[in-house]
């Protein structure tokens, strides 16, 4: 007789994860009339995939797919060697790049490579929220570093290094970075890669925004040390491929072994038709790209402008399509941002991406200018009349944390 399902403490590790609190916005934007609701919560690109893109998929599924090699196509992995030699000098075999389900698969299978319960993985705060999720998931623990608007949100090697204990397995960077836009100089990305190293730790470099750069160079970790650095990227932002889920992390040598067997385990092979639409993507030239960049370059310059004009302080984003917005100090931003919807805006709470944004918005540049135009224009009026949501302090402000 099979055995009733009571709730087993299987399922406790799942049900352990935070909720997302970005989705907790879109949820409550969902249920709002879409022409009265300017939607700047989300960071997916809003351009449509190039049409070379999808004509190559096309093509490649009515000529019939399969499973691929799990670490991907032949093919397409010495396609991303090329890349990677070409924009980091780097020589991969095309083995030691593997092609994941997006660059959210690729963290995911590093960590199921190499993580064991208890092992500490250092993480940005704030930081895309996945990464402590796949963290959790795999019974580690996440040790924050922070990234202060003071500092431009550039991580303090120091205090990284102060963070390291004989349990730290793995360090994540991340330039340029989401939520904050920053792109980290060459100089920080080498120190922290060196104090990695010096104390047995790898480093995980995700780079997923690496093409979506207006000031500044891409983190290039690999070039450093491509023995204990592991890059990660993306087809995502890039060619705005969020929707085919395609990614690949290129790892040292040493890693090889595992990773395909993990990988195996894990998706078997990324859809082969999403991998034939990755070769049109590199394939294409860098034609649709830079048209991209020129666009989010526009939205920032436009959201830098009228937020300057305003007398709010921001630190400019260098890269990817985000702005941090800072609200009255120790202000509540889920709150803020809950207010902020009902009044025709959508935005991201800080708070949805750890602690030291506690007091900050983001907002994405994934929108027409003339969304994000009306979405500043409520956003703004609010900000007047409540002094950055000053009505709003309350909760203590985190340790970390700052404005
Ligand atoms: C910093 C960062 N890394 C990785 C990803 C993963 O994106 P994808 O799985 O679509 O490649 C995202 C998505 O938002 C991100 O912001």
């Amino acid at each position: 007789m099979a055995r009733p399902v009571t709730g087993p403490a299987s399922v406790a590790v799942g049900d352990q994860l935070p909720g997302s609190g970005i989705r907790e916005i879109v949820n409550l934007a969902l249920t709002l009339d879409p022409a009265s609701v300017a939607r700047l919560e989300i960071g997916e690109p809003d351009f449509r995939t190039p049409g070379h893109i999808v004509e190559a998929a096309h093509l490649r599924a009515l000529a019939g797919v399969g499973y691929t090699q799990s670490a991907g196509l032949a093919e397409l992995r010495a396609l991303l060697a090329e890349r990677i030699l070409a924009v980091s000098g780097v020589a991969y075999e095309p083995d030691d790049v593997i092609v994941t389900a997006g660059g959210v698969q690729a963290c995911s299978l590093v960590m199921s490579a190499l993580l064991s319960p208890g092992d500490e993985v250092l993480v940005p705060d704030p930081a895309w929220p996945n990464y402590e999720m796949l963290i959790q998931l795999h019974g580690a623990i996440p040790v924050r570093y922070p990234l202060l608007l003071s500092a431009g949100y550039v991580p303090d090697p120091e205090v990284i290094r102060s963070l390291i204990t004989d349990r730290t397995k793995l360090l994540i960077v991340n330039s340029p970075g989401n939520p904050t836009g920053a792109v980290l100089d060459q100089t920080t990305i080498r120190q922290i890669v060196e104090i990695a190293v010096e104390n047995d730790v790898l480093v995980l470099s995700d780079e997923v925004y690496d093409e979506i750069i207006f000031a500044g160079t891409p983190a290039n970790a690999i070039a450093i040390d491509p023995e204990h650095v592991m890059g990660l990227y993306s087809f995502s932002k890039t060619y705005a491929m969020t929707g085919w889920r395609v990614g690949y992390v290129a790892a040292p040598r040493w890693l090889r072994p595992a990773l395909w067997k993990v990988q195996e385990a894990l998706v078997s092979s990324v859809s082969e038709v999403s991998q034939a639409a990755a070769m049109a993507a590199l394939r294409g030239g860098p034609a649709s790209v830079a048209a991209m960049r020129e666009s989010y370059r526009i939205r920032r310059d436009l959201v830098v402008r009228r937020l300057a004009v305003a007398g709010i302080p921001l630190k400019e984003p260098e890269g990817a399509f985000y702005v941090m917005i800072p609200l009255s100090p120790g202000a509540d931003s889920r709150l803020a941002c809950l207010e902020l919807v009902t009044e025709g805006v959508a935005l991201a709470p800080g708070s949805a991406f750890g602690d030291v944004a506690f007091d900050q918005l983001r907002l994405s540049l994934s929108a027409s200018e003339e969304t994000i135009s009306l979405g500043l224009d409520r956003l703004l009026a609010w900000y007047e009349r409540t002094g950055g949501g000053a009505h709003l302090v309350g909760e203590p402000v985190p340790a970390t944390g700052e404005h």
